[in-house]
């Protein structure tokens, strides 16, 4: 079984995450787990396990646990400048939607970034990617949206395409151009969707630049007719759909996205029971993203007991952007989906491993520990899964593997 590995980890538990397992967290406790180069390709109990002879590294975990590499689902991460004014402005008592209507918000970020060389986006960018993988992202989803024409759409694209390659993370793409209403078409914003559709989606294509298609379906942003558009579009270039969904106000955009098999739908808080029911029909991932919820100091929960109830995979994602959720940590998401949300520790765990992966379509190859799986994998100094979602800030992590590739925590 062992005999091809390369690297072994013995005495180790196991949150596999594999939902096929009984108990929490898909436990196997006191296991050896074996790789090849980038793939799981063994995992047996310590009292089965024969050491295999030949050039392989082994590593005594001494009963530690090793869980799957971390996937943030949904991060804005490319941008350029702050919003540390907006802040200021909300803590006087104005609120996010009135700062949107007198174009603040999303066009302020719009505004840096389409002043930001593809360079500049990068340089900014880049550290807030570094937080994200020193907490144990082991992939992330990134998001446009702050361009909101041609060339600034593409080049934020492009810019999550370099981080891509700069980094060992490995990052999925998703063209937002439907996020806010571009200055250039306020009249006209379904001229703009015009655009997006007919000459932006497929452009995004054609240079392969991207995954998935998002939109913000929102009274401050697109309607739930002009986001249908853009999920036509999308699926006629073979695109898997997200949205930007009940957010601020009950739009039924999640009903609208299941009819068009979402991967996800995201924020959530306004969804209804018509709306949860819809997602688990078509087998779509609720992502919650409690930062934005914390930061925009909000009080109308995510309807969590009908989700599940109806079963629906839950994702935990950082949100990371300037406006809503400036927080470039995971941990920090995971710790407020309990504190906030009343997620289980084992859901929040679930939620930045295996559904999370489905949510980017991936569950194939991410997101759990089983053999045939990459080798994204995290080895954590602690004594239950639990105080991954429980203490936040304790620098627990002793060992990242990126697709089969060691990095020891300093
Ligand atoms: O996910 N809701 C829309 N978009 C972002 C916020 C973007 C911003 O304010 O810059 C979000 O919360
Ligand atoms: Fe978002």
């Amino acid at each position: 079984m062992f005999k091809t590995a390369t690297v072994i980890w013995i005495n180790v538990n196991l949150a596999t995450m594999d939902q096929t397992i009984d108990g929490g967290y898909g436990a196997l406790r006191n296991q050896a787990i074996g790789i090849c180069d980038d793939r799981i390709i063994a995992i047996a109990p310590m009292q089965d396990f024969v050491a295999p002879l030949g050039e392989v590294t082994i590593i005594d975990a001494k009963d530690r646990w090793l869980t799957p590499g971390f996937i943030d689902a949904h991060t804005h991460l490319v941008y350029a400048g702050h919003r540390a004014d907006e802040f200021e402005q909300r803590l006087q008592g104005v609120s996010y939607t009135q700062i949107a209507k007198l174009g603040g918000g999303i066009l302020s970020t719009v505004k840096a970034t389409r002043r930001a060389t593809l360079e500049e986006l990068v340089t900014q960018s880049q550290p807030r990617l570094s937080a994200l993988m020193a907490e144990g992202v082991t992939c992330v989803e990134i998001k446009s949206g702050y361009g909101l024409n041609i060339d600034d759409e593409l080049k934020m694209l492009r810019a999550a395409k370099i981080l891509d390659a700069n980094n060992p993370v490995r990052v999925t793409t998703t063209l937002l151009a439907a996020h806010s209403v571009p200055p250039e078409y306020k009249n006209n914003p379904d001229q703009y969707i015009d655009l997006v559709c007919e000459q932006l989606i497929p452009l995004a294509v054609d240079e392969s630049l991207v995954d998935a298609v998002d939109v913000f379906c929102e009274q401050i942003a697109f309607s739930p007719a002009q986001c249908e558009r853009v999920f036509e579009a999308a699926q006629k270039h073979g695109l898997a759909i997200k949205g930007h969904m009940e957010q601020l106000s009950n739009q039924q955009g999640s009903q609208l996205a299941a009819r068009y098999h979402a991967l996800s739908v995201d924020h959530l808080e306004w969804l209804d029971e018509a709306g949860v029911q819809a997602i688990s029909s078509s087998n779509t991932v609720a992502t919650l993203l409690p930062s934005a919820f914390y930061f925009l100091r909000e009080t109308k929960l995510p309807p969590i007991e009908l989700l599940r109830r109806y079963q629906v995979p839950i994702a935990v994602a950082t949100d990371l952007n300037p406006g809503s959720a400036p927080l470039a940590s995971i941990r920090l998401a995971m710790h407020m989906a309990c504190t906030l949300f009343r997620l289980t520790p084992h859901e929040s765990l679930a939620g930045v491993t295996c559904h999370a992966a489905k949510a980017l379509g991936l569950s194939a190859s991410i997101g759990q520990l089983k053999v045939g799986m990459k080798a994204d994998m995290l080895l954590w100094n602690i004594e239950s899964p639990a105080q991954l979602s429980y203490q936040f800030g304790m620098h627990e992590l002793l060992q990242k593997v990126f697709d089969g590739r060691i990095s020891d925590v300093g």
